[in-house]
């Protein structure tokens, strides 16, 4: 009996397309949806530059391919683009070659001159933000414990690492913001949050004075700026403030 040939066709399209999608066996034989990376591209030369990727965003593969951590690499589908995050990581890889192509027009430069990478902006984070960011929008969506949860649960995973910067302008910066917001108690409370972490700036002391003009209580910004001065007599904004006011140092 001959076998129908369409039935036979369409049993090789169907094997054909399960040997192109599925887990097979690692590393691949060759590349199967790459947009930006050249196809011709040796397969392990793409394994170190994906473990570059994860490395300099501080996660691992199924953040952008379909599998699960733990999971033998050979069943993940690393060819399907059905996670957001492998496509805007695809965007993001278009967007380094533009900035390294701008980068390269900078006169005098030359070709050993740094270069672009997803490091430079995410430095081991997946969604580069600077701290004073975060802690300003946590501030915004859940008050004042919010922030402090996100300030301490970021400081105790992240603190000297690259991504975040725990040095004491951070905190004044987003209290200063949430001044700007009105937010006159969390900025406050950020403010004691950042002595019990820099006991004795005169500096913070210039912002809690500031916020307290904003919010209208000149008595408590004085007292404040008259800190600033005790704690650094040479502190010349702190004086400058206090004049402004028209008070004594
Ligand atoms: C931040 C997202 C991201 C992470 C994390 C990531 N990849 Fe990728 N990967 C991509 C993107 C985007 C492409 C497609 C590049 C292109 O279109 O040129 C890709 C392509 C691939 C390919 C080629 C697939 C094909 O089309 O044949 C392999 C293999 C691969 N990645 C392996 C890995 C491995 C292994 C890891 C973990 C060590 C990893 N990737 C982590 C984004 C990521
Ligand atoms: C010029 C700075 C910059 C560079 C370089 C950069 N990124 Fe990004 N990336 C960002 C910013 C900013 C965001 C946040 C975008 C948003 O949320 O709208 C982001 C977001 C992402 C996200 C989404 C994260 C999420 O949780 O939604 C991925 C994935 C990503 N980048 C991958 C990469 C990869 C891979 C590279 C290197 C090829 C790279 N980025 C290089 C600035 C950069």
């Amino acid at each position: 009996m001959r076998t129908p040939i369409l039935a036979t066709l369409g049993l090789m399209v169907l094997t054909g397309a399960l040997k192109a999608q599925a887990p097979g066996h690692w590393p691949p034989d060759s590349l199967l949806n790459v947009q930006v990376i050249p196809r011709t591209t040796p397969v392990i030369q793409v394994i170190g530059q994906m473990r570059n990727i994860v490395g300099s965003l501080g996660v691992r593969c199924p953040f952008c391919h379909v599998g699960q951590e733990g999971m033998p690499l050979e069943r993940f589908d690393f060819a399907s683009d059905e996670k957001r995050t492998k496509v805007v990581a695809r965007q993001m890889m278009r967007m380094v070659q533009e900035i390294n192509r701008r980068l390269d027009t900078i006169p005098g430069r030359t070709s050993s001159g740094p270069q672009a990478t997803c490091a430079t902006c995410h430095r081991g984070v997946s969604r580069p933000v600077p701290l004073t960011v975060l802690i300003v929008e946590a501030a915004q969506a859940g008050g004042t414990d919010s922030a402090e949860h996100a300030y301490r649960a970021l400081r105790e995973r992240y603190y000297g690492r690259d991504s975040y910067d725990f040095g004491e302008p951070s905190l004044n910066s987003a209290a200063f913001r949430l001044g700007r917001a009105s937010r006159f108690d969390d900025a406050l409370s950020l403010l004691r949050l950042n002595e019990e972490l820099f006991p004795g700036s005169s500096a913070m002391y210039v912002f809690r004075g500031n916020i307290n003009l904003m919010k209208g209580d000149t008595t408590a910004a004085a007292t404040a700026f008259r800190e600033a001065v005790r704690r650094d007599p040479e502190n010349d904004e702190a004086r400058g403030r206090l004049r402004d006011i028209g008070q004594k140092p």
